[in-house]
């Protein structure tokens, strides 16, 4: 049996973008995490629009930067995203025409690529493709808004993917807490993303700690 590492990625969606020095302490707190993942948001793909690569490139952090972008035709904006200091990519499936054009791009560009299904999106969506990437993200909410009720129908796909792919990086989003993590993890995921949960409590350390544990 292959035993996976739990990750922790602290989630900012924050539309407060105009101060950075805001989420740089609240990345503080939260510096024993794994990555910080910054939602970002276009308007288009979701309803709600958040920051862009500049504000990504101000945050001053340790922690690696999984950036993931809930925004249409993502191969426009990806080299951007990769100048402000990426480590992960992350786009979603059904934003894009050429999935495996950009992957294609992605890899050039030495950076980790993390491919994101939406809560109804079938696995087979992504089956050619997964072999391709280093990540499947798999929300468990519907894109656009934090601080949402985690969605469980959509960790049966987490559930089949790890059957298939025993080291696979799996990263569940949406609604994670202390309470439900146990259950993305018994499904087979390795990287919970949470961001309510972490940043919303008292001792965001002790937080990540418990996620990690759960
Ligand atoms: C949803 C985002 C998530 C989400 C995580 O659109 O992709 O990363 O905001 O935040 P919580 O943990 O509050 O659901
Ligand atoms: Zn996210």
């Amino acid at each position: 049996m292959v035993i996976l590492i739990i990750q922790v990625g602290v989630s900012i969606l924050s539309l407060d973008y105009e101060d950075v020095s805001v989420i740089d302490q609240a990345l503080m707190r939260a510096s024993t995490a794994n990555s910080v993942h910054f939602d970002v948001m276009d308007g288009k793909f979701v309803k709600e629009k958040s920051f862009d690569h500049e504000f990504v490139a101000k945050v001053q952090s340790n922690l690696k930067k999984v950036v993931h972008l809930m925004v249409k035709q993502p191969e426009k904006v990806v080299d951007k995203y990769i100048k402000a200091g990426a480590d992960t990519i992350i786009f979603h499936v059904e934003a894009t025409r050429s999935p495996k054009k950009l992957i294609e791009h992605l890899k050039k560009k030495e950076v980790r690529i993390g491919i994101a299904l939406n809560p109804d999106t079938p696995v087979n969506k992504i089956e050619k493709l997964i072999p391709e990437v280093d990540m499947v993200l798999v929300m468990t909410v519907k894109p656009g808004k934090g601080a949402q009720k985690m969605i469980k129908a959509p960790l049966k796909k987490v559930k089949s993917i790890r059957k298939k792919y025993p080291m696979k990086d799996i990263a569940v989003d949406g609604g994670i807490n202390a309470e439900n993590a146990h259950e993305a993890i018994e499904a087979g995921a390795n990287i919970l993303v949470s961001g309510s949960y972490v940043f919303g409590s008292d001792d965001p350390k002790l937080a990540i700690d418990l996620l990690r544990n759960a």
